[in-house]
């Protein structure tokens, strides 16, 4: 039983709906829908690796996302038997493991595929491996002008099996009609170019793709074989046109200790908040070592009974303060806060959070440190109340 009153609820019906509207989403490709890899990397965008892949493993998806070896044998210890695609490659070290764990690696680099290939002989083994080329990320992938020596040389890794041909967009969540919107049209070119080499030299990949959230919304025609969600599953859409998706994370704490103060008094280090009426002010026990970033100081709102109140004086390691003054009924100790999420008919998102603090909701929400529990919850009521 934690001590603590802060908790992260992840709400696991709203992320099966959300993988439900990603397979919805892709149900209009010719033939059938393509599958559904999820992306539960950094700990599932912070919601829990473990609970959110047996959620989505139970709803059938069809592949797990993850950036490192470690967070794919984190998924086998787990006992999750669904292929695991890792995001971030081999790497240096990761050979053994990902051949001794099964898991699929994504391929760019020769040296890893030496050292993959290696690995899998010693076991008599073949190994699945998904080839990436950067169409224009310029981040992971085999460098586009490199692409048919990369292929030239791969030939001679005989216990390779390619599955997999995989690219990832920079800008995918851009709105139709603007410049980023048409580089993502440029780099599915690219794609397929780079896939007509890769045919060339004898290899038929059976898995096809490309897309992240964003093209999975915006862009129908590089569905191919799998799309690759992560934000949209957790409830956070990743452009405009998005259909209606259920928000997973939901942050509470209570309200440590509430106190009244006159005006003209400050608050918190640098006095940068000073009362301009007899103010009730209530401390948090939260703060950026639980990954409620400092710059929400001054900037960002929280709810108690059911109304927005202002954070107040800049976020501490441990502590923050929220001016509580204007709720109706007099705030106390142990009253409820949510930092995100829902109370009665208001509601923080992590949309909003990441714009007072000058960053994306992806940060927000990987941000949230391991002092917060996470708890699974089927269905928390306010976020009931608020789906009606
Ligand atoms: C290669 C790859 N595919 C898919 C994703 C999922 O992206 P998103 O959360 O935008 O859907 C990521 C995340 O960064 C990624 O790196």
């Amino acid at each position: 039983m934690p001590i603590r009153p802060t908790a992260a609820y992840v709400d696991v019906g709203a992320l099966q709906y959300n993988l439900g509207v990603a397979r919805q989403l892709t149900s209009d490709r010719p033939g059938a829908a393509a599958m559904v890899l999820a992306a539960v990397k950094g700990d599932a965008y912070g919601h829990g690796a473990v609970r959110c892949a047996r959620v989505l493993e139970a709803a059938g998806v069809d592949w797990f996302g993850v950036a490192l070896v470690e967070e794919g044998a984190q998924l086998r210890d787990a006992g999750l038997t669904a292929p695991v695609l890792c995001l971030g490659g081999v790497g240096r070290y990761g050979a053994e493991e990902v051949v001794e764990r099964g898991l699929v690696p994504v391929l760019y680099d020769e040296g890893d595929a030496e050292r993959l290939d290696n690995a899998a002989g010693r076991r008599g083994v073949r190994q699945r491996v998904h080839l990436k080329v950067d169409t224009g990320m310029g981040r992971l992938g085999v460098a586009l002008p490199h692409w048919g020596r990369f292929l030239d040389r791969l030939a001679r890794f005989s216990n390779l099996d390619v599955e997999g041909f995989m690219t990832h967009f920079a800008t995918a969540d851009a709105t139709a009609g603007s410049p980023g919107f048409a580089f993502t049209t440029e780099q599915g070119r690219r794609y397929r170019e780079s896939l007509a080499k890769l045919r060339a030299h004898g290899y038929t990949p059976r898995l096809l793709h490309t897309c992240n959230s964003g093209g999975l919304v915006q862009h129908g025609a590089l569905h191919l074989d799998m799309v690759r969600p992560g934000l949209l599953l957790y409830g956070v859409p990743p452009c405009e046109g998005t259909p209606p998706l259920k928000p997973v994370l939901r942050v509470t704490t209570q309200v440590l200790v509430a106190r009244d103060l006159p005006a003209r008094a400050s608050v918190s280090y640098n006095r940068s908040f000073i009362t301009s009426r007899p103010s009730r002010i209530a401390t948090l026990p939260v703060g950026y070592a639980d990954g409620y970033p400092r710059a929400l100081g001054n900037v960002a709102q929280v709810l108690v009974g059911g109304r927005r109140c202002p954070v107040v004086g800049v976020v501490c390691m441990d502590l923050c303060m929220v001016d509580v003054t204007d709720v109706e009924e007099p705030v106390e100790a142990g009253d409820e806060v949510v930092l995100l999420g829902g109370q009665r008919d208001q509601r923080i998102t992590v949309e909003e959070i990441a714009a007072w603090a000058g960053t994306i909701p992806y940060e927000i929400l990987c941000g949230f440190s391991e002092r917060i529990p996470r708890v699974g919850v089927a269905l928390p009521t306010d976020v009931t109340k608020l789906r009606d």
